[in-house]
């Protein structure tokens, strides 16, 4: 690929009202990178993901995509997610509709493709993902695994360039939580290009290839994984990891 940077943030900045939620985040997406987001509650790594997803507008700086602005208000922002998907802590299923209906909406409504078509890519991703049994199945009979796995699946249908991930699994029973990190295990052998946010320290390990630790809205540290997690360089990083991975 000529071009590799896929999202560049540049100085991004989010407050709500008084309170400074980010401030000058700086960090460049290229394709085929897995970033892992750590930080504490509260940090504010929610906030970043729905900034670059535009669910929040950011307050100052620029979020490029392939080096064009986002943040400008004249962008088509449901075309915009059709390229920057995002996969939520609570699954955020179509609750009235089936497992098969969920993963063929966003292809009929926003990229206006037939619905045999629809049909056909949904049940690919379904059954990536281990879910094409349960095609008529509405999301309040599925475990939350199961759901998760949906909603990934939804996610991949709509064949996103980058695929936002906020705590995948932090709403899951222990159970789950492996089922859901084997699907984004094999998405990042395959070279997805994902950033997500979670807690699941060994996986950033084992499958980031750059990882970005937050606190108090800035960007503490980043780097590789071996380094972040081997040889941290500052006390805080050091202290967050300590918590975290002790057990
Ligand atoms: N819509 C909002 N209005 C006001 N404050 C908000 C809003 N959304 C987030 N915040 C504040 O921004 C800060 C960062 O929140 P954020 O949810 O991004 O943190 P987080 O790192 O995702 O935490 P967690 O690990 O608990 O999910 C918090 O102090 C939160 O209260
Ligand atoms: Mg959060």
């Amino acid at each position: 690929m000529a071009e590799s940077n896929v999202l560049k943030i540049r100085h991004l900045s989010k407050s709500f009202g008084a309170n400074v939620v980010l401030r000058d985040i700086d960090f460049n997406v290229n394709a085929g990178d897995v970033t892992c987001i750590i930080g504490a509650s509260g940090s504010g790594k929610s906030t970043l993901l729905r900034c670059i997803n535009l669910l929040e507008t950011p307050t100052t700086g620029e979020i490029l995509h392939h080096d064009v602005d986002i943040t400008d208000r004249k962008m088509n922002v449901p075309e915009y997610r059709t390229k920057v998907g995002m996969v939520f802590q609570n699954f955020n299923l179509f609750n009235n509709m089936s497992v098969l209906e969920n993963c063929m909406v966003g292809q009929v409504k926003v990229l206006k493709k037939e619905k045999a078509e629809a049909k056909k890519t949904a049940m690919m991703f379904l059954e990536k993902v281990g879910m094409a049994p349960y095609i008529n199945a509405k999301p309040r009979q599925l475990s939350g695994g199961q759901k998760q796995r949906v909603a990934i699946a939804r996610a991949l249908a709509m064949e996103p360039e980058v695929l936002l991930f906020d705590e995948p699994t932090s709403a899951l029973d222990p159970q789950m939580v492996g089922e859901v990190l084997a699907v984004m295990r094999t998405l990042a052998k395959e070279g997805l290009t994902m950033i997500i946010v979670t807690h699941e320290m060994a996986f950033a390990r084992d499958v980031s290839n750059h990882v970005v630790y937050m606190a108090g809205g800035v960007i503490e540290e980043e780097g590789a994984p071996a380094d972040i997690f081997g040889n941290p360089r500052k006390n805080s990083t050091k202290e967050f990891l300590a918590r975290f991975m002790q057990g």
